[in-house]
């Protein structure tokens, strides 16, 4: 499995990624002008899936049964389509898909990536085609693998939100993922999700328009995620995911200039992992609603730590760009955990951690 070294970015965005990578952000033929450091990993024969176990592995999402814990971090996998070379989407946990919004948008201008140590900046601006294009072209397409599918709804409104939702509700979506977090957007996102007045208002307009499993997603660039998560789930959240990237920026000091045109974006990876489990344990012990867990995930070692912090599931995000099979490494890994220690159901792990 693809190690992390503490003093190397992730190779998220360099021109000697994986291809895979480099297509889910939207670089074909662009260079951030930052030597990548990982390999490229050719997967011969068909798309990996989790090895048989006896480990009871199926996990409960505020509604939303999951074959095992482990989805994709919105935003890292596409629609799936271009990792199913790599991993079979079907066999995940979920694939969440990218943030969609009503009608699209472009996303900021570049340069929208940089690589930092141990992890990476991103001011992408939730560029997406529209969720017409994803009921057209993706959702189609993943029921057709049988995957389970949480959508990643964003909007620059509470309307927009609402929108998107009442959009879908005719599509085969297995649950939606509210992203009231995103860094990147001067409407919408983080702007929503850092008050407990606005997502008390947005989450009880969306949980009116749908009966289907509603995760909303969080920030963690709040003085008191508790106060955020006790606002979701009052006003009818099924699950909380957390954490969104954390707000940085990263300079150029020979140009005197910021890495990204937007000079602020988010960083994720594993040098935000300590700050997503602090995060994940505190929510666990502030709210009743299971918790969807991501922020560096990278091997099983990682996610088992999220389901005893309190996480009922975890989501593998920046990972996928250095390590295309993450997922199916993660999964398989948090079974041989469960082996290891006695374990006969990963449902037994969440929350027990001792302190
Ligand atoms: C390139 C990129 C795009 C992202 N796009 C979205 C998005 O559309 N919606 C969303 O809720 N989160 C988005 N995120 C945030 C991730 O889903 C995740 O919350 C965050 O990256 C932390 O997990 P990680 O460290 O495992 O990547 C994005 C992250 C990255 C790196």
């Amino acid at each position: 499995m693809t190690r992390f070294d503490a003093e190397q970015p992730v190779g998220a965005g360099g021109a000697g990624c994986p291809p895979v990578a480099q297509t889910v952000l939207g670089l074909h033929g662009q260079s951030t002008g930052l030597s990548g450091t990982c390999e490229t990993r050719l997967v011969e024969g068909s798309p990996r899936q989790p090895l048989p176990t006896k480990v009871g592995m199926t996990v409960n999402l505020g509604g939303l049964e999951m074959k095992n814990p482990v989805t994709v971090a919105s935003g890292t996998f596409a629609a799936g389509r271009e990792y199913n070379d790599f991993v079979d989407v079907a066999s995940l946990g979920a694939v969440t898909t990218k943030g969609v919004s009503l009608n699209g948008w472009e996303g900021n201008e570049s340069p929208r990536i940089a690589e930092t140590p141990s992890g990476m900046l991103n001011s992408i601006g939730l560029q997406n085609p529209g969720v017409a294009h994803l009921k057209e072209h993706d959702l189609p397409w993943l029921q057709a693998r049988d995957a389970t599918v949480i959508v990643n709804v964003s909007g620059h409104s509470f309307d927009e939100y609402v929108q998107v939702i009442e959009a879908l509700e005719d599509a085969p979506v297995d649950a939606y993922e509210v992203n009231i977090s995103c860094p990147n957007v001067d409407a919408g996102g983080m702007t929503i999700g850092t008050s407990a007045a606005s997502v008390e208002k947005v989450v009880s307009r969306c949980r009116a328009a749908t009966k289907r499993p509603l995760v909303v997603k969080l920030t963690p660039n709040v003085t008191d995620v508790t106060e955020i998560a006790r606002a979701a789930e009052a006003a009818g959240a099924d699950a909380l995911s957390l954490i969104n990237t954390i707000l940085g920026m990263a300079i150029d000091a020979e140009r005197r200039r910021p890495q990204l045109a937007r000079v602020v974006g988010g960083l994720s990876g594993p040098a935000v992992k300590p700050v997503a489990l602090r995060m994940v344990w505190e929510c666990a012990k502030a709210v009743q609603v299971p918790l969807l867990g991501m922020g560096g995930i990278a091997t099983a070692a990682d996610a088992v730590e999220f389901l005893l912090a309190g996480a009922t599931a975890v989501a593998v995000g920046t990972a996928n760009f250095a390590n295309p099979t993450a997922t199916v490494e993660v999964i398989d890994g948090i079974a041989q955990y469960c082996d290891r220690h006695g374990v006969h159901d990963v449902n037994e792990l969440i929350g027990a951690l001792e302190c």
